[in-house]
């Protein structure tokens, strides 16, 4: 498969972005020279309504991991009252594995900030914060730069977008999260953004009827919002022509993707490829290969949360499916982690519990204690001192833990369980051999 001319990247050669002599941030005099904040135009002319519309025909689903259909989101505000709408700019980027949408503020801000215009034209909302992750340090000061820029310019402000032509009013904040992975989910976002510490709310309501300050809020990712643009400037046929239809009639994942690859590839960075792209083309021609020439083992979906992709599943199709086809939880963020034939799956599981277990806000019982007796259980199996129970206890726990078995507030517990079992079942074999070794000391040491 080609790679796709890049979209959303269009000033910056992809795969794997260009050469890094080359690479700067392109500045608002450059994004405009080559086209930047015609789509904005083209939007102002058209009723809200009708924007809203075309987003919503070009089934652009949601990149911040969740893949909802971003359009219909749209749809969910109620109508203005006159009081403050908001609009939620989630590059909080925390997943271990992801760093697609800091590329995006890396070498072309502007693309997210005429996304941004667009969508709070189209859904009357005021007022963005563009919310980043707290140790995006450079990316904060290159954001900045870039709202300053578009003030200057009279994108956003007093005047009304674009130095006045519309009379719709925008103000842009950015927000920078103090760090913590659970701030990237959209209510603890929320929370964060008001000062407060960052606890997910129970939904509903949802944050398009009550959201920042209690008032109507869409959140969106970056990378979504850096897709409006282009939609609204070259059609929807142009975006659903890239990417591909179901391959179980559902609904369709069109568009190109970021997709960041780590692990153990060649090289390893950020691609613009067309969704439903099988794993083992975005490795073999796209990242030069496996890492010194060894066999695939398996790979993380995209963001530990999603789970594994076992041995036999690297020809899986990257789209929004995959979750229904190879079970995972589905595509995530699309950054795959790969790992070669040498990697220990057991030190895998506990690292990534590990992680969650850290990062559970504390909030429900089942995700706190649960995160910390995955740890443990995980780090006794690997240190060869688990006996076969402690295994059907791991699965038990990590299988009881999130909001699809009705048990958390938020899907960081999903994340764990996905991660865990997905993890435990592909390669069961791994984590009963250190069982076994266990079994054997024991009889050698009663002997
Ligand atoms: C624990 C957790 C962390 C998340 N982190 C992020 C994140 O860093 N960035 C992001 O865009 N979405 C993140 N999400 C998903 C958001 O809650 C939300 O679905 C998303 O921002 C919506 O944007 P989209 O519809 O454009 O994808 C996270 C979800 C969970 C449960
Ligand atoms: S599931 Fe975990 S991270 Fe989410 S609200 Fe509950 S305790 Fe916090």
């Amino acid at each position: 498969m080609p790679v796709t001319d890049p979209i959303l990247v269009q000033r910056i050669p992809t795969a794997p972005w260009g050469d890094p002599k080359d690479r700067h941030v392109v500045t608002y005099d450059e994004y405009t020279n080559t086209g930047g904040y015609k789509a904005l135009e083209k939007a102002l002319d058209m009723e809200p309504g009708a924007v809203v519309d075309m987003v919503k025909e070009s089934q652009l689903r949601g990149r911040g991991g969740a893949g909802f259909p971003c359009g219909l989101k749209w749809t969910f505000l109620p109508e203005p009252d006159g009081g403050r709408r908001y609009l939620a700019v989630n590059c909080d980027e925390a997943e271990p594995g992801t760093f697609k949408d800091r590329l995006l503020i890396d070498f072309d801000p502007h693309i997210v900030l005429e996304g941004i215009a667009i969508t709070c034209y189209a859904c009357r909302l005021d007022t963005a914060y563009f919310f980043i992750r707290g140790e995006y340090r450079h990316q904060a000061v290159v954001m900045q730069k870039a709202i300053d820029e578009a003030y200057a310019n009279g994108i956003f402000g007093d005047k009304g977008l674009l130095n006045g032509r519309s009379d719709f009013k925008v103000e842009c904040y950015l927000h920078r999260s103090a760090g913590a992975y659970i701030c990237g989910e959209e209510t603890g976002l929320l929370e964060c953004i008001e000062g407060k510490r960052g606890w997910p709310r129970i939904k509903p309501p949802f944050p398009a009827v009550k959201g920042l300050f209690g008032r109507p809020t869409i959140v969106n990712n970056v990378e979504t919002l850096a897709a409006v643009g282009p939609i609204v400037d070259k059609g929807v046929d142009w975006w659903t022509n890239m990417g591909c239809e179901s391959a179980i009639g559902g609904p369709p994942s069109y568009g190109p993707k970021l997709m960041g690859v780590s692990g153990h590839v060649n090289k390893p960075g950020v691609y613009e490829v067309d969704l439903g792209i099988p794993l083992s083309t975005l490795v073999n021609e796209h990242c030069g290969g496996m890492r010194g020439g060894k066999k695939f083992k398996g790979a993380i979906a995209g963001g530990v949360s999603m789970g594994i992709l076992g041995r036999d599943q690297f020809d899986a199709a990257m789209d929004f499916d995959i979750g229904k086809r190879y079970d995972v939880m589905g595509l995530g963020t699309a950054c795959p982690t790969v790992f070669d034939e040498d990697t220990d799956m057991v030190a895998v599981a506990r690292n990534i519990a590990r992680f969650f277990k850290n990062e559970s806000c504390g909030q429900c019982t089942p995700c706190r204690e649960g995160a910390q007796w995955i740890y443990k259980l995980l780090c006794r199996i690997e240190s060869g001192d688990a006996t076969s129970k402690d295994l059907d206890l791991l699965l038990e726990i990590a299988g009881s833990m999130g909001i699809m078995p009705g048990t958390t507030i938020c899907g960081l517990a999903d994340g764990n369980n996905w991660a865990v079992r997905t993890i435990v079942n592909k390669y069961r074999e791994e984590f009963e051999a250190r069982l076994q070794r266990n079994t054997i000391s024991l009889a050698v040491a009663s002997a």
